[in-house]
């Protein structure tokens, strides 16, 4: 299913709360994403500079998007969707969802070993402008720096 074909009353996107937090973390275990601590979304959801939003299909969180902004740019922090749920457009309406909320430039990182992201980010018209060498710690790899 295209994007576009998706109906706007067949999902909503809106605030995470507490009470999500095992489920936006169930999300990220099958995705191999960091988890989001409890301490880290108390700290996210104290401070007007982050925004942390789920995206649910019958009232089913099925994704979610991370992301923190200024009076200059926005940049996205962790976004994911259930692997049972992409390539289905739901990603494409939590960018389509910042851009229309936050009208600034959009800066993500993405491993340079994470190919499909890279299609994904590129798809939507998101442009390379950088290279961080060995920026993830973990295993030293490289992480492309992307702006929409
Ligand atoms: C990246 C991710 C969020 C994309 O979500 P999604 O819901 O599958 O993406 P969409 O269905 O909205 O795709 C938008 C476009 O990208 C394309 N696309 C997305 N993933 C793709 C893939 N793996 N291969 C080829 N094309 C892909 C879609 O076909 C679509 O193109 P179209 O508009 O021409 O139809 C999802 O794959 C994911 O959660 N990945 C794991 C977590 C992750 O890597 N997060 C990013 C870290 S920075």
């Amino acid at each position: 299913m295209e994007s576009y074909h998706l109906r706007t009353d067949l999902y909503q996107i809106t605030a995470v709360s507490i009470n999500d937090l095992k489920i936006i973390n169930e999300i990220e275990n099958q995705l191999s994403l960091n988890l989001t601590t409890l301490n880290f979304f108390k700290r996210v959801s104290l401070n007007n500079n982050f925004k942390f939003l789920k995206l649910q299909v019958n009232l089913n969180i099925i994704g979610f998007i991370l992301f923190s902004f200024n009076k200059k740019d926005c940049d996205i922090i962790s976004i994911g969707v259930c692997k049972n749920f992409q390539k289905q457009g739901y990603g494409k309406k939590l960018i389509e969802y910042l851009k229309n909320k936050i009208c600034l430039d959009i800066f993500v990182e993405v491993s340079k070993n994470n190919k499909n992201a890279l299609i994904f980010y590129k798809k939507l018209k998101f442009i390379e402008i950088g290279l961080r060498k060995k920026y993830y710690k973990k295993n030293n790899t490289d992480a492309i720096l992307l702006k929409l």
